[in-house]
């Protein structure tokens, strides 16, 4: 199935079935920001206590943090961004609507590269070239939009790094590139804005303060360094981990929950000596694009993206990008932050920040490798990894389309649907005595409506990997059915052995 046909599938599916809502929706939404309904809360929370497990309780050197949202505003000046966490933004005279610059070159590059690859399709197909082979990568590169694709970028480059926004508006206006609502192409100057929210502390208005809500978790570790390296006398290397929330003012508010206002990050600093970060980026990168593969996320849409322009404060900085429907974008930033952060919390503080180093007798402010992932991209991730539509044979012989959420087991919101196979003789009280024992180990389901062939597919379509069912049989032989959701075969067990067959393919083991 074409992209640009999956992710609206995709975002009504999730809605229909309760993962993710529009926030306010009865008030027409607000928008970049959503809701997680019944569904999307759970496989959240599976993916928020992978994380945590792969941080916190595989590695004796990793603590976990819970710092507030509300910070010393003092903290984003020491940070940088107060001065520099902003977004070039251009208007569009004709429509008198606001767009991110750099977002309308990126997206034109995308339309060439995307002309490019059905060019080299419709070539492939009529030379018989396979895909990969050197006639087609030659030809993906070579052709026309490939080589429009390329200059667009090199320029897009360069006009960053120059630091000049004239040159953004430049490439904007030679590509000719317009409003995609209106078609207008008359634009204005780009300027600088700043993505972090406002807001007061304080009851007078001569008293208040200006604060912001944090636009990353990153800084509530940095501040907190010394508190938890005193308290818990981790030596270096160590890492603080923090799931949280963080707000950005987002001007382009597209694409679901990929970009949202109020998102989660799950981010991990690691304090380490001076001149030990390439080794600990080489790390992490193995460290982090391996959890991605193990929870599931197809390997071939995962790829490492090597930052062409370094944030001033980095050294080295890669992301970890996922095929998302709309294309490859970043997941995870992991990012060698060099001393920068607690550098400037010890000037800006006055506080020393140091380690000492009782091998070496020395104090150093300690250097920080980050790894920094966005949990509602990751959801989006598993999201879209898990649909699938799949043509399948029913009981009757007939042809059928399931739709299936092939999550892993272990984020999936149910383990398992207990079904009776009818609503009477007994069964429903079977099946609830199997939930009961059931539902302290896992989150499992009970349901008696429509035919066994509609909850299977109702519970295909939200990801449960068991469906259990109790039938006539079951009062004499004390055994059940236990399909499987993606190889959709049934076996008969022992109610007995049921809790264990699920635990089975619940094993932490296999993913940490
Ligand atoms: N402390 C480093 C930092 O915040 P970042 O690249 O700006 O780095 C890290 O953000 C991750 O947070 C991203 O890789 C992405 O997954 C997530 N993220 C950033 N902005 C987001 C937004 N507006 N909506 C959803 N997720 C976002």
């Amino acid at each position: 199935m074409n992209y640009d046909e999956i992710f609206p599938k995709i975002i009504s599916h999730a809605k229909e079935y309760g993962f993710v809502f529009p926030s306010s929706e009865i008030y027409d939404g607000l928008g970049a920001v959503y809701d997680y309904g019944p569904l999307g809360t759970e496989l959240k929370k599976n993916i928020m206590t992978a994380w945590w497990k792969a941080m916190t309780q595989m590695h004796e050197n990793i603590v976990g943090l819970d710092s507030a949202i509300l910070m010393h505003p003092t903290v984003w000046k020491a940070s940088g961004h107060v001065d520099a966490f902003n977004d070039p933004l251009i208007d569009n005279k004709g429509s008198n609507k606001r767009f991110r610059a750099d977002v309308l070159i990126e997206d034109q590059i995308a339309k060439y590269e995307a002309k490019s690859l059905k060019d080299t399709e419709k070539k492939a197909a009529k030379e018989g070239w396979e895909p990969g082979s050197v006639d087609y990568n030659g030809f993906l590169t070579n052709n026309r939009n490939a080589k429009k694709a390329q200059e667009v970028q090199a320029r897009f480059e360069a006009a960053l790094n120059s630091g000049d926004l004239s040159k953004l508006r430049d490439i904007i206006v030679e590509e000719e590139i317009a409003d995609p609502d209106t078609g207008s192409k008359e634009w204005s100057d780009v300027k600088q804005f700043n993505l972090m929210f406002k807001t007061q502390v304080g009851a007078t208005a001569e008293g208040a303060m200006d604060i912001y809500l944090r636009p990353e978790t990153a800084q509530g570790i940095f501040v907190n360094y010394l508190n938890v390296q005193k308290t818990t006398r981790q030596k270096l290397p160590f890492g603080i981990a923090q799931i949280g929330k963080a707000f950005r003012n987002e001007i382009v508010a597209r694409q679901f929950i990929f970009r949202m206002r109020e998102f989660e990050q799950m981010e991990m600093q690691y304090f380490i000596k001076p001149g030990t970060q390439m080794e600990w980026f080489q790390y992490w990168k193995e460290a982090r694009i391996n959890f991605h593969k193990k929870l599931g996320l197809s390997p071939d849409k995962l790829q490492f993206h090597v930052h062409e322009k370094l944030a001033h404060y980095a050294d080295a900085a890669e992301d970890i990008q996922f095929k998302f429907p709309f294309g490859f974008k970043e997941l995870e930033g992991i990012h060698s932050r060099t001393d920068f952060d607690l550098s400037r919390h010890q000037e800006f503080s006055g506080k020393k920040i140091t380690y000492f180093d009782p091998e070496t007798q020395e104090s150093f402010v300690p250097y920080v490798l980050e790894t920094s992932v966005g949990l509602d991209r990751t959801f989006l991730a598993h999201m879209s990894n898990a649909y699938l539509e799949e043509e399948v044979t029913t009981a009757k012989g007939e042809k059928d389309t399931r739709i299936v959420m092939k999550f892993h087991p272990l984020l999936a919101p149910y383990k398992a649907a207990v079904f009776p196979i009818v609503k009477k003789d007994g069964l429903p009280e079977i099946a609830r005595e199997i939930i009961d024992d059931l539902k302290f180990d896992f989150p499992v389901i009970y349901d008696e409506k429509d035919s066994v062939g509609k909850r299977y597919r109702r519970h295909d379509a939200i990801g449960t990997p068991f469906c259990i069912t109790v039938d006539f049989e079951t009062k004499d032989d004390h055994c059940v059915t236990v399909r499987d959701r993606d190889t959709m075969e049934q076996v008969r067990i022992p109610i007995s052995e049921v809790k264990a067959f699920v635990a089975k393919r619940l094993n932490w083991r296999d993913v940490l």
